[in-house]
Order: C-alpha cells, then sequence, then structure tokens
C-alpha cells in the first residue's frame, strides 16, 4: 500500500485532516488542483467557533492565531436603528475568535511542510477506484503523466465541485438543497472597522454584515441580486449601500477607503447523504454547503474532520471500525443543526424579492422578539459560537 489515506483537496479540511493524523502517527498524501498559491488568495471565512480554536490549538497550529486573532465576546443583529447585543460570553461562557480563513490554512501549510508531509498540487483528472475492495485507489495526472495510489480510505475534502461526491452512485446519494435567490458582495479594505463587534444587519434595502480580519482590514458585505457582477458595484456605490444598511449609529462612523478585493458569492443550503461510501468518507463542502449568514462553512468542515480523523486513527491504528461505521451518522446530526441555525439567520435577516409586507413584519418580529427575550438570545448564542461535537 502507498500510503494509509489519501486525501483529495488542500483546502482547510484537507490540510486539517493532514495534520491531525500525521500528528497520530497515520500517513497520509494530500493531492490538490490548483496552487498553493491560489489556495492562499481566497478570501473566505473569518469567524471560527471555540471548538475550532481548540481543534488548531490541538493540531500544533496555533501559535499566529492566538496571537494575532481576534477573540469576540459578542455580535449584533440590527433592524435599522435597533440594535439587538448577543452577548456570547455572557449568554454561553464561550467566545468565537475573529481570524480568517486564509491564514488558517497558511498556518497548515506551515506545519505541514515542518513535518514533511506529503502535498501534491496542480493534480488533474482525480479518479477514485476499489472503494468496495481490501484496499482502495486513486489515480491522478501531474505533468502530464498518469499516477496510482494505493491505500486503506480515501478522504474527500475537495469542496462542492469536487470529484469525490460524485463517486458515489447518483441512486445512492440522497441530496438536500435551497437556493437563494440572491448572492453577497463582499469587499475587504484597509480601514478602521465600523465597530468593534460584527453587525448582522436587516434593512428595508436588504442585508448587510460588518466583519472584520484586524484593527486595520475590514470585510464587510452587502446582499445583491444574483445576476450582479463585481464590476457593477464600483466602490462608491458599494460605500453608499453599505451605509444605508447599516444602523446610523455605525453609519456615523464608518470610515471608506478603497477596496483591494470585491467578490460575489451565491447562497446555498445543501446536503448530501450519507457521508461515507465504502472506503470514501466526504468531509466538509463536498458534503454540504450552508450559506454563510451563520458563520458555519468552514466551522462546519472543522467538526467533520474531528470526528473522521478520531474515526480513521481508531480503525488504523486500533484495528477498530466502530467509529468509521458512525461517522456518517455522527457528522450528519450536528450538520442538520447548522444547517437550521444557517438557514434560519438568513431567512430572519435577508430582503427576498418579490416578498409580501408580511415577510418583512416577519423579520422585524425576530429581531423585536431577540431584543426582548434573553431566552432568545441565549438560543442564537449557543448556536453562533457552535455545539458541542
Ligand atoms: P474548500 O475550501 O472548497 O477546499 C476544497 C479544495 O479541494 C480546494 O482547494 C480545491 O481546489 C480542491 N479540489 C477541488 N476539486 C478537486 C479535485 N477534483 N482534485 C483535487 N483537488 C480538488 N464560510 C463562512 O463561514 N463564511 C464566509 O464568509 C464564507 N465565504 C465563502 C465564500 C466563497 C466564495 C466560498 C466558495 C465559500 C465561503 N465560505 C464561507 C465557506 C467556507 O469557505 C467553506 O465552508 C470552507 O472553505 C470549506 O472547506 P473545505 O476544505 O471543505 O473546502
Ligand atoms: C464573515 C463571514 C461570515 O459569513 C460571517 O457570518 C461572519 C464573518 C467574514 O468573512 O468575516
Amino acid at each position: 500500500m502507498d500510503t494509509q489515506v489519501v486525501i483529495i483537496g488542500g483546502g482547510p479540511s484537507g490540510l486539517l485532516l493532514s495534520q491531525l493524523l500525521n500528528r497520530a502517527g497515520v500517513a497520509t498524501v494530500v493531492l490538490e488542483r490548483s496552487s498553493r498559491d491560489h489556495v492562499l488568495s481566497r478570501i473566505r471565512a473569518g469567524i471560527l467557533e471555540w471548538g475550532t480554536v481548540q481543534m488548531l490549538r490541538e493540531a500544533g497550529v496555533a501559535a499566529r492565531m492566538d496571537r494575532e486573532g481576534l477573540p469576540h465576546d459578542g455580535c449584533y443583529l440590527t433592524d435599522a436603528d435597533l440594535m439587538v447585543h448577543i452577548d456570547f460570553r455572557a449568554l454561553t461562557g464561550k467566545q468565537v475568535m475573529v481570524y480568517g480563513q486564509t491564514e488558517v490554512t497558511h498556518d497548515l501549510y506551515d506545519a505541514q511542510d515542518a513535518m514533511g508531509t506529503r502535498i501534491v498540487h496542480g493534480v488533474q483528472d482525480v479518479t477514485i477506484h476499489d472503494l468496495d475492495q481490501p484496499q482502495a485507489a486513486v489515480e491522478y495526472t501531474l505533468n502530464g503523466q498518469r499516477h496510482r495510489l494505493t491505500c486503506a480510505y480515501v478522504a474527500g475534502c475537495d469542496g462542492f465541485h469536487g470529484v469525490s461526491r460524485q463517486t458515489i452512485p447518483e441512486q445512492k446519494r440522497r441530496e438536500f438543497e435551497r437556493v437563494y435567490p440572491f448572492g453577497w458582495l463582499g469587499i475587504l479594505s484597509r480601514t478602521p472597522p465600523v465597530h468593534d463587534e460584527l453587525i448582522y444587519a436587516n434593512s428595508p434595502h436588504g442585508f448587510a454584515l460588518a466583519s472584520m480580519r484586524n484593527q486595520s482590514l475590514v470585510r464587510y458585505y452587502v446582499q445583491v441580486p444574483l445576476t450582479d457582477r463585481p464590476e457593477d458595484w464600483p466602490d462608491d456605490r458599494f460605500w453608499a449601500e453599505f451605509r444605508r444598511r447599516i444602523p446610523s449609529e455605525a453609519a456615523d462612523r464608518l470610515v471608506t477607503g478603497p477596496s483591494i478585493e470585491k467578490s460575489i458569492a451565491p447562497l446555498r443550503s445543501f446536503v448530501s447523504e450519507p457521508l461515507r461510501w465504502g472506503r470514501l468518507f466526504l468531509v466538509g463542502d463536498a458534503a454540504h454547503i450552508v450559506p454563510p449568514t451563520g458563520a458555519k462553512g468552514l466551522n462546519l468542515a472543522v467538526s467533520d474532520v474531528y470526528y473522521l480523523h478520531d474515526a480513521l486513527t481508531q480503525a488504523l491504528l486500533k484495528n477498530s471500525d466502530g467509529g468509521i461505521d458512525a461517522y456518517s451518522e455522527r457528522a450528519l446530526q450536528r450538520i442538520w443543526k447548522a444547517m437550521r441555525f444557517s438557514w434560519q439567520m438568513t431567512t430572519m435577516l435577508h430582503r427576498f424579492e418579490g416578498e409580501d409586507s408580511f415577510a418583512e413584519q416577519m423579520r422585524r418580529a425576530s429581531l423585536a422578539h431577540l431584543a426582548s427575550s434573553e431566552t432568545a438570545r441565549r438560543d442564537l448564542a449557543e448556536n453562533y459560537v457552535g455545539l458541542p461535537f
């Protein structure tokens, strides 16, 4: 056998799984389609649940996060000028960490380099074989040459458009999907944050989110129609729209500047079941997508990795299959709860094209309820900081 686990995809879930398995003494090879520079140029998630923070510490990749990350005790949900403070710390005893996915990925690559693990970039035409045989195989093309790796297990960490999920026969997969009729336009700008905590804003003009990467770099988003392109949004237009969607208390303090990145992401809820097919296991975006409103995408990938690394080390080092047999069900239980939370946050905070006046009143009532009920705020906080693994 060439290696114990072939990991397809070198995004955060593939790299973290490789890191944890190698530390436990399990050999892996990571196959990644893109270059390292390309993976590190993608601006994505920004908020780590406390369980994710602890996982990164356990994986030995947390030194820079602990120095440079910003622990946050709460966030705001707003409706016009009503600002509802969700005090995570008081309500749950937990915090979240502001630390970008790009930085997490960077730290994981550095740690993998230090351990000397094998990560192959630029692979094409990955195919997966023999999942029902005593050993599986993965083939790929690199620099025009076809290669074959045999292994005990294959981890499909190759995102929504990857090959792993498609390898499971269509009639054996059950897919659940909701596509939302809008996207998020996000910008990065070297300006100070408009507030010291995140603001999730509902407004008659649509949703906006004020997030940050550090004290001089912000990540701001506005809800836009799916037909819009980033070119339709020169900086002036973005700032004017963002300003009118956030509460006036924040808008008065807004510092604007040139954007250094601008992109549009569609919003989708998606789950494919089961997460296991013979010797193949799906992890992260390969198996599920959440709309970003609850900041769950990256965190859910990390909780899948938690369950799977535990299951694979049991199988490979202790000859016990209990963990791999339970992986799909165990991970899906948590996934569906995060699906519900992300869908609920999205519905509560976005304006749906063509909606009636009743829908708008429901959103406003949800926020008014949060403002007046500590129980409602605690429920939101418990989900936002992350349900237990
Ligand atoms: P990915 O990060 O997608 O990594 C998969 C890797 O597999 C990629 O590097 C890809 O190049 C590689 N790959 C794909 N196919 C193959 C193949 N056939 N062979 C080899 N390699 C392959 N979440 C949030 O919480 N907040 C956000 O603001 C947020 N914004 C996002 C914006 C965008 C545009 C996207 C796409 C996602 C966003 N997410 C966000 C979600 C979050 O980034 C993902 O949940 C997270 O990246 C999942 O990690 P992953 O490793 O499972 O998948
Ligand atoms: C960020 C993204 C999110 O989806 C979210 O809910 C909070 C923060 C961010 O990119 O900073």
